[in-house]
């Protein structure tokens, strides 16, 4: 469609990572950046909206990772990609009850979209927490970096394989404004850091999360400098393989992918044992990755529930369970979605990996 060709920015093609973050996060036109993808109304659902249980258990992780580190007096916690402010409202409101954590903590959001940002300044007073857009504003004290499904709503790369040689998809516009798909030859830069990962070094298609890790980086720096770890919680899988994960939703259901270009959510799934094999190779120690449902129950998500559900009429117990499954269930977010905790820090003793 003639209406495509805002997101190539005067290009006549581009790769295909380039290209969806125009889509996504572009200030005028952006899926990201122009409307409300969250909830019923929304395109999908996230964990924070599902169940308010979700965010109050990371809210006890957060402290019992400030308990592990020897309850330090300054503490940073940094939320990466926050969408409407929902987990942060609850944490705020969580760690309230910890009146000695709450002391110590300082607590900073990281996000790319200014829209997204005005929903959480809806949702969340700003005398609370602090936006932010360089990680170098963290100066002293351990930090806890964490974000639930941030990782996979950054734009990917993808190679193909041919004859020992790498191809790289990339957008092209025709000329009757019809977006083609164009493989061409990878650039040198890539290939040396594809081969540099063992775990997808050998694949014939390679989804290669460039602008992700780009992001990665500088978060692990500022762990590395300070002592502290990264929390992620994402739907992907344990082992590489030769997927193509990008898909793309419209008003909670699939749709093409280079349809309503700027007005579906576009993700791809994340491949942890890549994700694993980056933080390793940046010096930080990983926890063995684990599936939501283990992470909840770990933390105490159903003798939560039950405390909850006490004090409730029987419709509001009803409801609480049936968000409860969709969250836990293995056949819903339960398994599909996985946790990785990736730190510095002398002691391993972390909750929720048991
Ligand atoms: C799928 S939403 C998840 C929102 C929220 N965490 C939740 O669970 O409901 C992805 C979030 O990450 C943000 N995001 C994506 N790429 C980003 C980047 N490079 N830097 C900061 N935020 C980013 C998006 O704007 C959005 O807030």
């Amino acid at each position: 469609m003639k209406s495509d060709l805002k997101f190539f920015k005067n290009s006549k093609i581009l790769p295909i990572d380039i290209f969806l973050q125009n889509v996504l996060y572009d200030n005028n036109h952006g899926y990201y950046t122009s409307k409300q993808p969250f909830g019923k109304n929304g395109d999908f659902i996230t964990s924070p909206n599902i169940s308010s249980l979700f965010s109050e258990i990371i809210a006890i992780w957060i402290i019992s990772v400030w308990d592990l580190f020897g309850r330090p007096k300054k503490f940073n916690i940094v939320e990466l990609g926050p969408g409407d402010g929902s987990l942060m409202k609850i944490l705020l409101r969580s760690f309230k009850k910890f009146s000695e954590f709450d002391k110590c903590k300082k607590i900073f959001l990281y996000e790319e979209s200014s829209y997204l940002k005005k929903l959480q300044k809806n949702n969340i007073s700003k005398k609370d927490v602090k936006w932010i857009k360089d990680f170098k504003e963290i100066k002293k004290g351990p930090v806890i970096f964490f974000g639930n499904e941030f990782f996979d709503a950054i734009p990917i790369k993808q190679f193909r394989k041919i004859k020992g040689f790498l191809f790289e998809k990339n957008y092209r516009l025709d000329k009757n404004f019809e977006i083609k798909e164009v493989f061409r030859k990878a650039s040198k830069t890539d290939v040396k850091l594809i081969k540099s990962f063992k775990t997808i070094k050998d694949l014939k298609f390679i989804e290669f999360p460039k602008l992700g890790f780009q992001e990665l980086k500088k978060i692990t720096q500022k762990i590395f400098q300070l002592n502290g770890c990264i929390l992620l919680i994402d739907y992907g899988y344990l082992r590489s393989n030769n997927f193509n994960t990008l898909q793309s939703v419209i008003n909670h259901k699939k749709n093409n992918l280079l349809k309503n270009l700027g007005k579906a959510d576009i993700t791809a799934h994340v491949n942890f044992e890549l994700l694993k094999e980056f933080f390793l190779k940046k010096k930080l120690k990983v926890k063995n990755i684990t599936s939501q449902k283990r992470f909840l129950e770990n933390m105490g998500i159903l003798e939560r529930a039950e405390i909850i559900a006490k004090k409730m009429k029987f419709r509001d117990q009803s409801n609480l369970y049936l968000r409860l499954k969709r969250l836990l269930s293995p056949k819903l977010m339960g398994e599909l979605f996985k946790v990785i905790l990736a730190y510095k820090f002398k002691d391993n003793n972390f909750e929720g990996f048991k």
